[in-house]
């Protein structure tokens, strides 16, 4: 467990299910989607998350939040400009990220599971919205352990069509499991 997680576990509550971090893999697919020198905002990430990494990397300026810098995503904003707000988001509070993301009205990718398309209160609240899927032909893992369900990206104002398969090389596991450097 890293120093900001056990600092920030003193001061709030926990939900274990919100602590799956990023692999890279699951990063690189979602940045030929975007336009170069363009400015992303990560709102639960730190500076060791891969989102944060990897954007950087491929030449992009970054801004980045986390609860456990004191930056609610439900309260703080950039003061900087920004063109797209793109991570994983917490699992347990997806419908209130979502909500929150088309009120922003910024082009968005966050990583979900696709099994919360089975849920009613889901379906209902796209009824009236924009929604694009890039859909991993794998279940990439998170951990290391085989994942039960696929997480891909669900997007708005980023994907050139509603539904984009997207080939990735491996699934996170066995000899090829690479964890995110947020977990270190
Ligand atoms: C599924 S994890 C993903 C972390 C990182 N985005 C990644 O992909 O590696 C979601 C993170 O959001 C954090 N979080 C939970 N509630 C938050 C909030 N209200 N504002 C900002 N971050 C929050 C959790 O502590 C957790 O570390």
């Amino acid at each position: 467990m890293s120093k900001h997680m056990s600092n920030w576990l003193k001061i709030t509550s926990f939900d274990k299910r919100d602590e799956y971090y990023t692999p890279a893999l699951m990063v690189y697919p979602i940045v030929k989607y975007l336009k170069p020198g363009s400015t992303i905002w990560c709102p639960f990430d730190t500076e060791r998350s891969e989102f944060v990494k990897v954007f950087t990397e491929s030449g992009f300026r970054v801004i980045y939040s986390h609860l456990w810098q004191g930056q609610d995503f439900f309260e703080y904003e950039p003061a900087e400009p920004f063109d797209y707000i793109i991570s994983n988001p917490p699992f347990t509070m997806k419908l209130d990220v979502l909500r929150r993301l088309y009120t922003l009205n910024k082009p968005f990718a966050m990583i979900l599971g696709l099994p919360i398309l089975n849920y009613q209160i889901v379906g209902k609240f796209f009824l009236d919205k924009k929604l694009e899927l890039l859909i991993f032909d794998k279940k990439v893992s998170f951990d290391g352990n085989t994942s039960s369900f696929n997480c891909s990206y669900f997007c708005n104002g980023i994907l050139p069509k509603s539904i984009v398969f997207y080939h990735i090389p491996n699934n996170n596991t066995g000899d090829n499991f690479i964890p995110s450097g947020i977990a270190a």
